[in-house]
């Protein structure tokens, strides 16, 4: 946070099956499983374009937490399915030690595409669909601290939840 890079609008991505696009998407596995994180937006690695990864596989170290395939979506699409939004903590591999209550619709369905051009079409809730709404945020130069509504409900992880492991996006 404070990178003048996360906070860009990313350029749409127009060819697929690339061999730069394979090489992205290498590299944002790579840095999101490195990080232990739940998702990642290109724009966090400097890149800006239209690309997302996420999933959360099944890990007694968070026992809460809600499975999500593995994903790579592009130039997405949000619909919300929802009028009202509900609130839960987030983190941000971009922002870290932090966390904070974000506001999201718990209903969307999300299109998009993946990296070899095969369309995405989902209709998700819960956690799923905020860690798209999360992720897809980077691609629109918002950061989650940008959406608090509550700033008493924003601080370190450590203080919020001690002795707990999280994980950000
Ligand atoms: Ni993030």
């Amino acid at each position: 946070m404070g990178d003048a890079r996360l906070l860009r609008i990313a350029d749409k991505v127009h060819d697929f099956d690339t061999p730069q696009l394979h090489a992205l998407l290498a590299d944002m596995l790579d840095t999101m499983q490195a990080l232990d994180g739940a998702g990642l937006a290109a724009p966090q690695i400097g890149v800006n374009l239209r690309v997302v990864i996420f999933g959360v596989q099944r890990n007694p170290r968070y026992p809460d937490a809600e499975e999500v395939p593995l994903t790579v979506l592009i130039n997405p699409v949000i619909t919300p399915l929802t009028e009202a939004m509900e609130e839960d903590w987030e983190g941000c591999l971009s922002v870290p030690g932090l966390r904070g209550l974000v506001p999201r619709f718990p209903h969307i369905r999300y299109q998009g595409f993946d990296e070899y051009g095969a369309l995405i079409d989902r209709t998700v809730t819960g956690f799923h669909a905020r860690v798209v709404q999360h992720e897809c945020d980077h691609l629109d130069g918002i950061l989650y601290p940008m959406r608090i509504r509550d700033m008493t409900q924003f601080g370190y992880t450590d203080v919020l939840f001690p002795g707990r492991e999280m994980q950000d996006e």
